[in-house]
């Protein structure tokens, strides 16, 4: 034990009681704050920190279980005992489960049973505080820039990241939809020294040839019909900074020489123009497919292969860093809780385990859809096993709920007429799931609103 002062808030309404303890504990190296009761001891804590709170529990104005409970909603953390009669074991149940430690029994036995009871429950305390730390500590470092992920794979690519980030090295980011390429890429330009100059991104896949042209390396006015007026190409843009060129394998064969050259030589020229510009960008490239394999069908060139697969990141899919899913679940409900402005706490254990068990073929994506959709459908505060969507149940092997046995139509053939029951079933129970909320129902119905309540009145569903 260090020598240092314990600070100690002393609070309860009988006068001659204070003064016992407090001349015990002041012989023992505290220093010791008074109060005469909760309301005025909550104050001083609120002013002032405290090692340790000692607390009787009938006062008037406030008495101790609500002052534990304040010092509780307040996140006042200090050690607390309580003082008690050795009649009143109810009171003392009560105040262990809002954050006492230990209870002083009236009348005091000894100076050395109080002590010793006091340094217990300091060091309960000490633990306890040591273990918010830690629990903060883990937290930030399952985390680098937004990426949360414990998994071992995944470290390794930070760590890699962190290596290679103020290199100019140019990246291949390959990996499954969703697994968050596009993540690793922001995460190494904001870590390299370009992280001022721009970040610009350049989906391959989404545009047409032409267009994608333009936009790459830019043009002169009236380089095409449409070209009213010269413009910037993206690696221009992006000069001084990062270039990322997203679904590279979508890239146009036709482009394929021209950003082979570009890459080459660090240099553009813009469409109707005759001299060429220098550029300096480092280049990220992403893809969903496998490279090496569309070389091989010849859909990408080598050359171009080879020049941007300098240092290839191959980023695991989700069902392959299972572990990763209670962190991103947390991590996906805090970001849902602000933005949709809701109280979500957790998910309960089956449906983690369900989670636990789906492929998750659209990877962190999909994971954050379903979270997203399961908090904005959820009445409660715990996220249970029924917001789950239909095909994640099925997938593995839950029974879903059937809308029941009318849907085995005996002697009823038309799609049409069936059709209609089955919706007015469906619709039933969306309004029985959501408590009548025709928003949300809709919303589980994946169909607009007015088409609900159309539906509603033509089907005379109450
Ligand atoms: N480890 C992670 N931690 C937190 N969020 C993640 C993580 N991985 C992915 N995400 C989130 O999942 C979504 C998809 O990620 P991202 O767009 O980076 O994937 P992608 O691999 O580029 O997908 P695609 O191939 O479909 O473009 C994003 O909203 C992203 O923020
Ligand atoms: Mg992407």
């Amino acid at each position: 034990m260090s020598d240092k002062k314990q600070r100690v808030l002393l609070v309860d309404d009988d006068a001659a009681i204070r003064e016992i303890l407090s001349a015990i504990l002041s012989r023992h190296n505290y220093d010791v704050d008074q109060a005469e009761n909760g309301r005025d001891g909550l104050r001083m804590a609120e002013n002032r920190v405290y090692d340790h709170i000692i607390t009787d529990i009938a006062m008037p104005v406030m008495g101790g279980l609500t002052f534990l409970e304040q010092l509780r909603d307040k996140e006042i953390h200090a050690a607390t005992t309580v003082i008690s009669a050795h009649t009143d074991m109810e009171n003392v149940r009560r105040a262990f489960k809002l954050g006492a430690s230990d209870f002083i029994a009236k009348p005091f036995q000894s100076d050395d049973a109080v002590l010793l009871t006091l340094k217990k429950v300091e060091e309960k305390a000490r633990l306890a505080k040591e273990n918010r730390l830690l629990r903060r500590e883990v937290g930030d470092s399952y985390k680098f820039a937004n990426i949360v992920s414990k998994s071992g794979k995944m470290q390794a690519i930070f760590n890699i990241i962190s290596k290679i980030a103020d290199y100019k090295t140019t990246i291949l980011v390959s990996g499954e939809s969703g697994t968050g390429k596009e993540l690793i890429a922001k995460a190494i330009h904001y870590n390299s020294v370009r992280k001022n100059k721009p970040l610009i991104d350049v989906n391959c896949g989404g545009i047409p040839d032409t267009l994608l042209e333009s936009e790459l390396f830019g043009h002169v006015k009236g380089a095409f019909t449409d070209a009213y007026r010269a413009k910037k190409g993206l690696f221009e843009e992006a000069d001084g900074g990062t270039l990322f060129l997203d679904e590279m394998g979508e890239l146009p064969l036709a482009l394929q020489v021209k950003m082979l050259r570009a890459l080459q030589e660090e240099e553009i020229r813009p469409l109707g123009e005759s001299k060429s510009v220098k550029v300096d960008v480092r280049i990220i490239a992403a893809t969903s497919k496998n490279l090496r394999e569309e070389v091989n069908k010849k859909n990408f060139r080598e050359d171009l292969f080879y020049r941007i697969n300098v240092l290839n990141i191959e980023v695991p899919p989700l069902r392959d860093r299972r572990e990763d899913i209670p962190l991103l679940v947390s991590h996906f409900i805090e970001k849902y809780n602000k933005r949709l402005g809701l109280d979500i706490e957790k998910v309960n254990s089956e449906y983690l385990q369900c989670m636990m068990d789906y492929s998750w073929p659209g990877n962190v994506r999909e994971l954050e859809n379903v979270i997203e959709r399961s908090m904005a459908l959820s009445e409660q505060k715990i996220l249970e096993l029924e917001l789950l969507p239909p095909e994640l149940l099925r997938d593995t092997g839950r029974p879903v709920d059937r809308p029941n046995n009318e849907l085995f139509f005996q002697d009823e053939i038309s799609i049409k007429k069936n059709s209609k029951k089955l919706e007015k079933i469906l619709i039933t129970k969306a309004l029985t799931q959501t408590k009548g909320n025709k928003t949300r129902a809709a919303l589980l119905l994946e169909i607009s609103l007015p088409a609900l309540l159309y539906k509603i009145k033509e089907y005379q569903v109450n």
